[in-house]
């Protein structure tokens, strides 16, 4: 989908914001910006801003924001196109007709039919639970406990025993078996057509956006398999969805709770824990982890308690603090799951444990130890040793010595001893002595790490730097002859850069603006969104700050001359670079006149 920049342009600018909102919450002026209660997310008291300069929304509870065009998107659950259209309506722009090239616009009609066909099959499968054909579907989910108020929330349904109804009933509806296969929903066969689902009860899967990309389908009492689920299809990607999210990401608790599968996160929900998630049977990866980290910085794992549960833990820790999200994991003896949990002992029993959740380093601490048997000195002696090993993961002394403190008080572990065995360890694998394969191993791990935080450094001062820039526009007098949009080296922040010091040269930074080149690329959109928003809440006020600022500014010059000496191209070129590192130490920049 293509429509030409200007027009963009020209429906955002000649839609107000500050307007546009208006009709959707009840905004309050405060200082320069507008305050209203969030749409996207509950809360008693405003924490959703508008920015009539910016032509910006944010909210500082949620995290939610972007300019007039992703609020309909998101307020109105819209694809682009169409937010644009009613925007262009609103304003009495005639839309040009639409550039697509055949192959983007053949994918997006194919997609919005796969949205239509599921949607309808949703519908579909919900007529019939509520129907006497379903009854059987509704007594099964009743027994376990699901109330009216539930199914319709989660749209659960019933597929018929027939083994064709759906199929049919979506011919009637004028869908070509073409597109039908491609929806995963029936296989067509030359020897005639059959439903994938059939008396089963049906789980439909909402990515956040609450449309339809798939379903899960349960059988009613024993049988193989459990649950079939809708194979990947052009909506439905398995590694990219978390069953719950549409809900959970507007809860109003700072973390998520991870479950393995479908009733359990409807068990949670119903009793009122409207923010847990399922990765649904498959295992968790980190584009699980990724779209979790846009909605919270903290979970809370409530995997199963079986031998299966903790291991799909053991798994998802590392992936989750790959991303630097904050875990714990949830207790849940003497039950298997969360379901069953609070079948049996009931929500506020549940609140309890997640009080209780145990930190995910503890966690994997008390698992190691099971694999040993402590009454045998030996193996004694080989848990303290593993212990102290997996203390080395912690790089920085502090927060290793803080947890060496926490084992050792929770293994009665003399302090004095852990700590000399972790340090004895840690000089045994300094670089260059002879150490163990494994231990090999961990040194690499610990400078990936290292490295990791080191980019990440670099990142953060060049996201800083532009925030600032775009804040405070005089900001670009004390850079100017040091750092230029070439000095942010991140490909997305050298894009946004580029805008960011044309748009200054030309007079004034427009972030609505910019912010539409990224629209199509959620993740990006949302990154740069974030970077905008940013400028919201750090100032450069006090004295820290200012020399922050300086501080930041010598980061991002740093990096890029590091990272030009090792792209340059011949020795003109690097003697060049040596000389500024050389000058850079003799650079000063102040925030002072
Ligand atoms: P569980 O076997 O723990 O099922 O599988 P459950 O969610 O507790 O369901 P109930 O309470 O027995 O009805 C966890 C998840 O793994 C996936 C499903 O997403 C399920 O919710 N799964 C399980 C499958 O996809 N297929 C299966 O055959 C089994
Ligand atoms: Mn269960």
């Amino acid at each position: 989908m293509r429509y030409p920049e200007e027009v963009i342009e020209e429906v955002r600018v000649r839609n107000d914001i500050v307007d546009v909102i208006s009709g959707y919450v009840k905004l309050q002026k405060k200082g320069s910006n507008y305050f209203g209660l969030c749409p996207f997310h509950n809360e008693k008291s405003p924490s959703f801003s508008v920015s009539p300069g910016k032509q910006m929304y944010y909210c500082f509870g949620c995290g939610a924001g972007g300019n007039v065009i992703t609020f309909i998107m998101e307020y109105e659950n819209y694809s682009f196109s169409e937010a644009l259209k009613l925007l262009a309506d609103r304003a009495g722009i005639a839309l040009p007709k639409q550039e697509y090239s055949r192959e983007d616009q053949e994918r997006e009609d194919l997609k919005k039919t796969l949205l239509e066909i599921n949607k309808l099959a949703a519908n579909y499968f919900y007529y019939q639970l509520k129907h006497p054909q379903g009854q059987t579907g509704y007594e099964y989910l009743k027994n376990r406990q699901l109330s009216d108020e539930t199914i319709l929330r989660f749209g659960l349904g019933y597929a018929n025993k027939t083994s064709d109804d759906l199929y049919r009933y979506l011919k009637s509806r004028g869908y070509e078996d073409q597109v039908l296969r491609e929806s995963g929903l029936v296989t067509i066969e030359e020897r005639g057509s059959r439903d994938k689902f059939w008396n089963r009860v049906m789980f439909p899967i909402l990515d956040v956006n609450n449309r339809v990309v798939g379903f899960g389908g349960r059988v009613m009492g024993e049988g193989e398999p459990k649950y079939l689920n809708s194979p990947e299809t052009k909506l439905f990607d398995k590694s990219r969805n978390l069953f719950g999210l549409n809900f959970a990401r507007t809860s109003r608790e700072k973390y998520i709770l991870i479950c393995e599968g479908y009733m359990d996160v409807i068990a949670m929900h119903q009793a009122g824990f409207t923010n847990a998630v399922a990765s649904l049977g498959t295992a968790f990866t980190s584009q699980h982890a990724a779209l979790l980290k846009r909605y919270t910085e903290q979970v809370i794992l409530t995997y199963d308690s079986d031998g299966a549960g903790v291991k799909a833990a053991l798994r998802a820790i590392p992936i989750l603090k790959g991303v630097g999200m904050s875990i714990k994991v949830l207790n849940m003896q003497p039950y298997k799951d969360p379901d069953e949990f609070i079948k049996n002992m009931g929500a506020d029993a549940f609140r309890q444990r997640i009080a209780e959740a145990k930190n995910s380093f503890l966690f994997e601490i008390d698992v190691l130890k099971r694999q040993f048997q402590m009454e045998d000195p030996e193996q004694k002696t080989r848990f303290y040793q593993e212990t102290a090993r997996k203390l080395l993961e912690f790089p920085e002394a502090l927060e290793r010595d803080n947890y060496i403190q926490a084992v050792s008080r929770e293994h009665y572990i003399p302090y004095e001893d852990l700590r000399r065995l972790v340090n004895q360890l840690g000089s045994r694998i300094a670089p260059g002595t002879p150490v163990r394969a494994d231990e090999i191993a961990g040194q690499e791990e610990k400078k990936k790490t290292a490295r990791k935080n080191k980019e990440e450094g670099n990142r953060q001062s060049q996201r800083l730097l532009l925030t600032w820039l775009i804040e405070k526009p005089y900001l670009f007098d004390k850079i100017r002859g040091i750092i230029t949009a070439e000095d942010f080296v991140e490909p997305l922040y050298h894009q946004v850069a580029e805008m960011v010091f044309e748009e200054h040269e030309k007079g004034e930074v427009n972030p609505a603006g910019i912010l539409n080149h990224f629209i199509n690329d959620e993740e990006q959109y949302r990154e740069v969104a974030a970077l905008f928003h940013a400028s919201l809440r750090e100032s450069l006020n006090n004295e820290e700050q200012k020399k922050a600022f300086s501080e930041t500014v010598m980061k991002v010059k740093k990096h890029s001359l590091d990272w030009a000496s090792r792209r340059a191209q011949d020795i003109n070129e690097l003697q060049r670079i040596i000389k500024e590192q050389a000058a850079l130490g003799s650079l000063h920049i102040s925030l002072e006149d």
